[in-house]
């Protein structure tokens, strides 16, 4: 079978990665052990270097059923999307995978990554296969007033670390 994703170099995407994090958002997939999948849109994350790895950071409220997954399998999918997706990401930042199949509702393919259980979703253009290192809470005695008032109503962000194992892109 003909491969459809290649392996590439952060250079290689963190220009379309940026454009969409800063744009529409981006596409974090997750896995439950039960090996439902999941997708919910991320407007807020870092890529860069940490404790010897590359890493991809994202922010995850603890009420998303994103958080769960991760919770339970340590594992995620950074997606990039293009424009033709832009109904698709509004929709997966809308509804939440308790109530809706967001993959199967918006026909997207869910294909398996190589290092983790969390699937790529083919339509996008890039993807960063993510093992949790790391995790921390929000803690609002540590944050200056203007990032406090962004929690009026808590449910302060879970930001967890993720090892980049591998970045693809489209052949
Ligand atoms: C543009 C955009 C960016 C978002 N960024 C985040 C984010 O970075 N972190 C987060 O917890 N929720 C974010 N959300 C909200 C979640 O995507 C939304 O609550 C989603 O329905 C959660 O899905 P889930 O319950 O299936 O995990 C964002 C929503 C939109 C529309």
């Amino acid at each position: 079978m003909e491969l459809l994703k290649v392996a590439c170099e952060l250079n290689d995407v963190v220009d379309a990665t940026m454009d969409q994090l800063w744009g529409g958002g981006l596409l974090l997939t997750s896995a439950g052990r039960a090996g439902t999948y999941n997708a919910m849109t991320i407007g807020w994350g870092l890529v860069g270097r940490l404790w010897r790895s590359p890493v991809f950071m994202v922010a995850v409220r603890p009420s998303r059923h994103t958080h769960r997954l991760i919770e339970e399998t340590q594992e995620f999918v950074v997606n990039v999307p293009d424009d033709r997706l832009k109904d698709t990401v509004e929709y997966c930042g809308k509804v939440s995978g308790r109530d809706y199949d967001k993959i199967a509702e918006k026909g997207l393919t869910a294909e398996p990554g190589s290092h983790v259980r969390a699937p790529l979703i083919r339509e996008c253009t890039a993807h960063y296969e993510c093992r949790v290192i790391g995790a921390s809470q929000v803690v609002p005695e540590l944050m200056s007033g203007e990032v406090q008032q962004l929690y009026s109503a808590g449910n302060y962000h879970t930001l967890y670390y993720g090892a980049i194992l591998s970045i693809l892109t489209d052949r």
